[in-house]
């Protein structure tokens, strides 16, 4: 029977993640101790505002100096969770140089800095733990890098937004349009007073950094990810492609493609009975396709205090356990994959059109995007005369050449306003 063991830990802020980690690892010490032998202890947080102090925690938990967490030689495990790429680099830096292994929430700071941390964690032998920086609660790190380490993955869609989710959700149900939803959402706290980070796809985009370097073993940063958020969707968008039978849904999309990456985040009609179109709320999911797994969905709570703490005690747990860092430690980054040119992407696409209601109409935008090798898998005329809309979708086709098309059947006369496309999955 192995002893138990004190691992004491070092927590930087103690904001909604980092009080939850601390209230998590306090009410489930004994558990955590009985089940793995590990006795865990919060012994410093890093905060400034001595205000947010439990009433029964010790007197000198608090610290305002990062050199009392990383000058301790008790403390094991350093965690990260004020957010942001500024100090938190340094502090991660520095506490990986200082001989301590570092377990972060931050997505942003992965996305853009995560080789420099992983090469020195590598250089030094130290663990740089990440669950709890995608999809909250889910362990979808874990099971890219352990349990899918021989499945040859080539596609990584995931649903890693929960404010957009959760506005797209209830534009779905007829609850409201764009900017109403938004402001319930603001005032429901799943959106922050300022949501263009969510809703501009730069949260998801991060997200989708991290799997897709995970996923085909090729660094990935922020700047390799296109983006498009939700801002022009429309209430009438979402109604129609309802009654095609699709979901409107905010997809980042990781993809291997002739041995070159593709990651993006864009809005996108789903087929109802896609996995990924009963997601719904502020719930995360991530949809995994590989050779030798066929297809495997992950779903859960994607944010919040308590589910993302889970994760980051479960990452502290398990470097108190791991002996050797082993492959684990290191960056999974063993290749250099170039990238897939966007506009040789193909995709199908959804399209509403505004036109004039006379004769001949439809057979100059079928000759425009006939010139461009864009096919029409189905069409529907909604109203008449100066309301006359147009609902197409195409068959899949080159972004290139469906984006020549769009150009050239916007500047028809028929054409009274720009056409809204969004790409169908
Ligand atoms: N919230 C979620 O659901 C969620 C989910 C997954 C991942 N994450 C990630 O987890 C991390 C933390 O998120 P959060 O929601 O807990 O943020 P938060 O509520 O804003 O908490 C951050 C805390 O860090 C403190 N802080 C900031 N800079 C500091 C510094 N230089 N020194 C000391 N303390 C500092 C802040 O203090 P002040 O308030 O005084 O500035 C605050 O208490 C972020 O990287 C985020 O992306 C969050």
């Amino acid at each position: 029977m192995s002893q138990n063991r004190v691992v004491r830990v070092g927590l930087l802020g103690f904001g909604t993640i980092g009080s939850s980690v601390y209230r998590l690892v306090t009410n489930e010490h004994d558990q955590i101790l009985e089940g793995t032998g590990v006795d865990l202890q919060v012994k410093k947080v890093l905060e400034i505002d001595e205000s947010k102090k439990p009433a029964d925690a010790p007197e000198d938990l608090f610290t305002t100096d990062f050199g009392e967490i990383v000058e301790d030689p008790e403390i094991e495990i350093v965690v990260e969770l004020i957010g942001g790429t500024g100090a938190a680099f340094t502090f991660l830096d520095t506490a990986l140089r200082k001989g301590k292994n570092v377990v972060t929430a931050n997505k942003q700071l992965l996305a853009t800095k995560g080789e420099a941390l992983f090469t020195l964690a590598r250089d030094l032998g130290r663990h740089l733990r990440f669950e709890a920086s995608v999809g909250g609660a889910i362990p979808i790190i874990k099971v890219m890098r352990e349990s899918m380490i021989a499945a040859e993955l080539h596609t990584v869609y995931g649903i890693v937004n929960g404010t957009t989710n959760y506005i797209l959700t209830r534009m779905y149900n007829c609850e409201g349009d764009y900017a109403d939803v938004l402001t319930q959402a603001q005032k429901l706290g799943y959106a922050e007073a300022d949501p263009t980070a969510d809703v501009g796809g730069g949260d998801a985009a991060a997200k989708m950094a991290i799997l897709g370097s995970i996923a085909f073993h090729s660094r990935v940063t922020l700047s390799d990810v296109t983006m498009e958020g939700i801002q022009s969707i429309t209430l009438d968008d979402v109604r129609y492609a309802k009654s095609l039978g699709f979901v409107v849904k905010l997809i980042g999309a990781a993809r291997l493609i002739e041995g070159s990456v593709s990651v993006r985040v864009f809005p996108a009609l789903l087929p109802v009975d896609h996995p990924l179109s009963s997601i719904s709320g502020a719930h995360n999911a991530v949809f995994l396709q590989g050779d030798a797994i066929g297809e495997i969905m992950l779903m859960g709570p994607g944010a919040g205090g308590m589910p993302t703490a889970t994760a980051v005690v479960s990452d502290i747990v398990s470097i108190a356990n791991t002996k050797d860092v082993g492959f684990l430690q290191s960056c999974s980054c063993y290749r250099k994959l170039p990238f897939y040119p966007a506009d040789e992407m193909e995709s199908a696409f959804f399209i509403k059109m505004n036109v004039e209601d006379v004769s001949g109409v439809l057979a100059q935008i079928a000759a425009v995007f006939g010139a461009h090798k864009v096919s029409i898998e189905s069409m529907i005329q909604k109203g008449r005369g100066a309301e006359a809309e147009l609902v197409l979708i195409t068959h899949p086709t080159k972004e290139r050449d469906f984006f020549a098309a769009i150009g050239e059947a916007n500047r028809l006369s028929c054409c009274k306003s720009k056409p809204m496309t969004l790409r169908v999955l």
